[in-house]
C-alpha cells in the first residue's frame, strides 16, 4: 500500500512516500534561507513558496520511487495545527489530488506525525509510553495510554523549547534556526561562567517554561558575558529544565518509556542527559526528527489505514488541540 504524506504546516514543504509502513522516499524543500533574513518565519512568503514547489516536490518523490501517480493507494495530508495559510497549501494540494485520483484522503494531527516519526524504526513498541513533542512550536508531553488515545500530561507556559533557542540565538546574533547555532556555538564556551536558574525548579507539576530563561540570557549579554558562554550554560539549563519535567513525569506514570521527537529531539546533548536518567528512549531516525511528509503518511498508516474513512470534508485548523488541556 502506498502512501503520500503531505506537510506545509510551517516553513518546510514536506512530501514522503511511505510503502507498507516503510519510508521509502522523504523530501524536504526547506524554506530557511527565505526566512532567515527575518529572524523568523514570515507566514505569507511561507504560503507563496509552498504553493511553488509542492508539485514539482510530488513529481521528485514519486520519480525516485519509480511509481505512477494512479500507484497511490492513500494521500495523507497535515490538517493542523500551524500557519493556516501554510497548511491549507498541503492540505487542498492533497484534497484536490485525492478526489482526482478516486483515493481516500486522510486529515493527519501535526503532533501525532511527530509521535509516529519516531516509532518508524521501532515497530515493536505498544502504548503506554511518554511522548515528548519539542520543536519551534510545541512543548508538548503526552500520555499515549493507546494508540490514537493522548493525555496531555503538561506543556509549556510561554515559548516552546524550539522557540527559547532560536530567539536567545537571536540575541546572540546567530542564525536562524538557532537551536543547531546554539548548540554548535555551545561546544566552545564553558558553561560554569554564566549563572542561569533552571526554570520552575523545586515546583511539582509537568509544565515547562522558558521565557525567563530568554529573559536571563539578555541580562547576561549586557553583563558582558561571553556568546559562548551563554550558549553553554543556556543550552545546559534548558536541557536540565526538560530533564526534570519528563523524570518526574516518568515518575509519576509509572512510565519508563519515553519517546522524544520535533527539532529538539536533534540535540545531542538533550539525548546524552535523558540516557542518563535511565529511560528507555525512542528518537527519531535522521530526517525525521524535524517537519517532514513521510511522519504524516506513517501516522496515516499506523492509524487510518486499515480502515481509511474519507476526510475530504473535514476543514483545516491553525489550533487543533491533540486532546484537552490537563
Ligand atoms: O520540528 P521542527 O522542524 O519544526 C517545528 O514544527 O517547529 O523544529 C524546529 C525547531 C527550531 O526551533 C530549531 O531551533 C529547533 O527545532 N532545533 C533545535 C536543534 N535543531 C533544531 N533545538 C535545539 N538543538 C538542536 N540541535
Ligand atoms: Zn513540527
Amino acid at each position: 500500500m502506498w502512501i503520500l504524506g503531505l506537510d506545509t504546516s510551517c516553513d518546510d514543504t514536506g512530501v514522503g512516500l511511505v510503502r507498507d509502513g516503510a519510508v521509502v522516499v522523504n523530501l524536504v524543500a526547506s524554506q530557511t534561507l527565505l526566512h532567515q533574513r527575518y529572524g523568523g518565519v514570515v507566514p505569507e512568503l511561507a504560503s507563496r513558496e509552498h504553493i511553488q514547489v509542492i508539485d514539482g516536490l510530488v513529481q521528485q518523490a514519486l520519480n525516485t520511487a519509480k511509481i505512477e501517480v494512479s500507484d497511490l493507494d492513500l494521500v495523507a495530508a497535515t490538517r493542523g495545527p500551524g500557519l493556516i495559510g501554510a497548511l491549507l497549501v498541503g492540505y487542498t494540494y492533497g484534497k484536490g489530488l485525492a478526489f482526482a485520483l478516486g483515493k481516500p484522503f486522510v486529515a493527519v494531527h501535526h503532533l501525532e506525525g511527530h509521535i509516529y516519526a519516531a516509532l518508524a524504526e521501532h515497530p515493536e513498541v505498544e502504548p503506554p509510553f511518554l511522548a515528548l513533542v519539542a520543536s519551534g512550536g510545541h512543548t508538548h508531553l503526552f500520555e499515549v495510554k493507546r494508540w490514537g488515545e493522548y493525555h496531555l500530561v503538561g506543556a509549556t507556559l510561554d515559548d516552546a523549547a524550539g522557540e527559547a533557542f532560536d530567539k536567545v540565538a537571536r540575541l546572540l546574533g546567530l542564525g536562524y534556526p538557532g537551536g543547531p547555532a546554539i548548540e554548535q556555538l555551545a561546544y566552545q564556551g564553558d558553561a560554569r561562567r554564566v549563572p542561569l536558574s533552571v526554570p520552575l525548579q523545586g515546583q511539582e507539576g509537568f509544565a515547562f517554561s522558558f521565557s525567563g530563561l530568554k529573559t536571563a540570557v539578555a541580562r547576561a549579554l549586557e553583563k558582558g558575558y561571553a556568546a559562548a558562554d551563554i550558549a553553554a550554560s543556556f543550552q545546559q539549563v534548558a536541557v536540565e529544565h526538560i530533564v526534570q519535567v519528563v523524570s518526574r513525569a516518568a515518575r509519576y506514570y509509572g512510565l519508563s518509556t519515553l519517546l522524544v521527537t520535533g527539532g529538539v529531539a536533534q540535540n545531542a546533548m538533550l539525548k546524552a542527559r535523558l540516557q542518563a536518567a535511565g529511560l528507555r528512549l525512542l528518537f527519531p531516525p535522521k530526517g525525521l526528527a524535524t517537519d517532514n511528509g513521510a511522519m504524516i503518511a506513517l501516522a496515516a498508516w499506523r492509524t487510518q489505514a486499515q480502515r481509511p474513512q474519507n476526510q475530504l470534508s473535514l476543514p483545516a485548523a491553525a489550533y487543533l488541540p491533540l486532546s484537552p488541556a490537563p
